[in-house]
């Protein structure tokens, strides 16, 4: 296949058109157009219109044509917040957060992430490479195109390498495309207890430069949380990733209020992510600083905290997109229908704001906004089509996928109920 495909007779081409994140009001115009038509091109969206002006200038015979009439017809979502590369699970856990002991005092007595590290640590490369694939052909099935991967697990030299390695890998010899995140920060290790101004330094000076060099990762996080890192630790480790060329993301104010989303906007951050706690002045800060909100509401579901406040945000001009986080412990899901069902019944964000936070500002929280995260002429030909003529069933058909086909760089590559 030489990427060359129109997708045409769409009940409702839902563009999101544009080429940057759309803040507060912006988010609600998904700039629609009925009976749609788009065109790629090696890979590449050459045309975007009504079907019977848009299609005049081809010759249908050139291209692989799909016959969207009666369905919706959207941009590949962006998982722009997920921890999808690990070793082993924790299902023991997740029963023990069922009896009542909270995520973070798992963590303090020495489960949680630093479970997840010991496996990761002892995975091959193979096994990592191979659980990744999996969870990517699912992410594929939900509509996703583009995702976001975080290091983290490895909290050594040797395995977060491992990891952002598998992560480019996986991006080289998989359709979904892999926007890679050293989050050697993620926790401390047992040795560093208590000193964890030396743990950060270690990162800084023994980490970083490696993967820098390598070009491994394009965005450095942090977890910035009471008894993690605090926030002038996390301003150290971020302000010199920046030095060393990364872009910036934090996990921000997730259970405890600490100032994350003010230090992302003083810092220039891309995103902070989670915000369950964010304060009123950090809500201003974002938005004025143009910082991306990336809300998880699967997170707040799966540990039982209370949501972010997606519709104060987006009512005070931020920029919100939405996330999965996929990881094996605060979040086990890679499914998009669940994240957009939570995010507009429990954060009372509306169905189309949900749409633009899973697309173009999906987009903007990866830098990527050039480039993907709408149906615009020369974009990725990354676009979905559902089983349903428009986008509002995605979250009326609760939990359960939408997503009849998905055409990445001009090509299907997932078509929904082909079975053997
Ligand atoms: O984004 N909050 C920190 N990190 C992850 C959870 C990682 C884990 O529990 O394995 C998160 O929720
Ligand atoms: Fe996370």
């Amino acid at each position: 296949m030489n990427g060359n495909i129109i997708i045409k007779n769409s009940s409702q081409l839902v563009t999101c058109s544009g080429f940057e994140a759309r803040q507060g009001k912006d988010m609600s115009d998904l700039k629609i157009i009925n009976d749609g038509t788009v065109v790629i091109e090696k890979g590449i969206i050459r045309a975007v219109g009504k079907t019977d002006e848009t299609l005049a200038g081809f010759d249908e015979s050139r291209f692989t044509v799909i016959d969207a009439f009666g369905k919706a017809v959207l941009p590949g979502f962006v998982d722009s917040h997920t921890h999808f590369v690990f070793g082993g699970y924790r299902a023991e856990e997740f029963s023990w957060r069922l009896r009542g002991d909270s995520y973070m005092e798992i963590m303090e007595r020495g489960g949680g992430i630093l479970n997840t590290v010991l496996a990761t640590r002892e995975a091959k490369k193979a096994e990592l490479i191979e659980t990744g694939r999996k969870r990517l052909d699912s992410m594929l099935s939900f509509g996703v195109t583009t995702v976001e991967g975080k290091s983290g697990y490895g909290l050594d030299y040797d395995t977060e390498l491992k990891q952002l390695e598998v992560m480019s890998d996986l991006d080289n010899t998989h359709p979904v495309d892999i926007v890679r995140t050293f989050l050697g920060a993620h926790a401390v290790t047992k040795d560093y207890k208590g000193r964890e101004d030396a743990y950060v330094e270690y990162m800084i000076e023994n980490v970083m430069p490696e993967i820098a060099k390598r070009k491994l990762a394009e965005f450095c996080d942090i977890f910035c949380e009471k008894n993690v890192f605090s926030v002038d630790q996390s301003r150290r480790l971020l302000s010199r990733a920046q030095d060393f060329g990364f872009k910036l993301k934090i996990h921000a104010d997730e259970i405890i209020q600490l100032g994350g989303a003010e230090l992302a906007a003083e810092l220039g951050a891309v995103s902070a992510d989670h915000l369950l706690q964010a304060s009123e002045k950090g809500i201003r800060d974002m938005a004025q600083k143009g910082v991306v909100a990336t809300l998880l509401p699967g997170t707040a579901f799966s540990l039982k905290e209370p949501y972010a406040k997606g519709r104060y945000m987006i009512d005070n001009n931020c920029a919100v997109a939405l996330a999965t986080d996929l990881n094996p412990g605060s979040c086990f899901t890679e499914s998009i229908p669940l994240i957009f069902a939570l995010a507009v019944l429990y954060m009372n964000i509306t169905t189309e704001e949900a749409v633009t936070a899973l697309t173009i500002n999906g987009a903007a929280a990866l830098n990527r906004a050039d480039t993907i995260g709408s149906i615009d002429v020369g974009k990725k030909g990354d676009v979905i089509v559902l089983e349903f003529p428009s986008y509002k069933y995605i979250p009326y058909h609760i939990g359960v996928s939408t997503v009849e086909k998905v055409v990445k760089d001009g090509k299907l590559v997932f078509e929904k109920g082909v079975t053997f």
